[in-house]
């Protein structure tokens, strides 16, 4: 993980459950918490994605990775102003973590409010034992590719006219590091110092 991208989550990082508002008023984030979210979730990823979901496609999500989705919202109104939805699995030998969607209403953008959702999802992966996270995003897409950009994702593959609008998406993947226990602070049995941490998803 780049210093840069380590800089970046501390920039960003709350306190307990809220955080993230960018001196316009806190904001406050939630893990999904059953099926009086799943509206919530779709109706903004309907909004502000370009590509078509069902609800079996949401369902699938959020039933086998709850822990995985995350909604932020605004207390001022209890609006939902942003979700993150992902999934982690086996793949190809490694177990890997995939961030689904993501969006942010357009007036609360530029707050933070993404990269907090997704370093929850994040964190959650590499707890779980995941070793690498990925996703697509269209190429078009500066304010994403630059997000992710910061968090340390790196582009590792194009793929030709893989949206149905014909646009060509990036593979994005993120790489955690291998942890030795006998080198790593974190691991049982050695002390925490997080002066020694090198990624900020721990
Ligand atoms: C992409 C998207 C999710 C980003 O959401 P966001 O909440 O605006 O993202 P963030 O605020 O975390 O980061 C965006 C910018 O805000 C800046 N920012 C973050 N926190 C900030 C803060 N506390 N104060 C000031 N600026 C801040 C970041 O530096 C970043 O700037 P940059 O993109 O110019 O580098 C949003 O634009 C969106 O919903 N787009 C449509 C859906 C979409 O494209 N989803 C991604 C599919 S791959």
């Amino acid at each position: 993980m780049s210093a840069a991208a380590a800089e970046a989550i501390e920039r960003y990082e709350p306190s307990g459950g809220t955080g993230g508002g960018g001196g316009d008023g806190v904001i406050t984030y939630v893990s999904y918490g059953g099926e009086h979210h799943l509206p919530l979730v779709m109706s903004l990823v309907d909004e502000e994605l370009s590509e078509p979901y069902s609800i079996f496609t949401y369902r699938y999500f959020v039933y086998l990775w709850p822990q995985l989705t995350f909604l932020a919202f605004d207390p001022k109104d209890g609006k939902c102003v942003g979700t993150v939805v992902c999934k982690m699995g086996e793949h190809r030998g490694a177990f890997r973590g995939y961030i689904a969607m993501l969006v942010v209403l357009k007036p609360y953008r530029g707050r933070g409010i993404a990269t907090e959702l997704v370093t929850r999802s994040i964190r959650v992966m590499m707890e779980s034992g995941c070793e690498e996270v990925t996703l697509e995003a269209e190429v078009t897409n500066k304010s994403a590719l630059a997000l992710y950009g910061r968090l340390g994702f790196i582009r590792a593959k194009r793929l030709y006219r893989y949206y149905l609008n014909g646009v060509d998406a990036f593979r994005l993947k993120l790489l955690f590091p291998r942890l030795d226990p006998a080198l790593h602070p974190m691991m049982p049995g050695n002390e925490r110092d997080d002066q020694h941490m090198d990624s900020p998803y721990l």
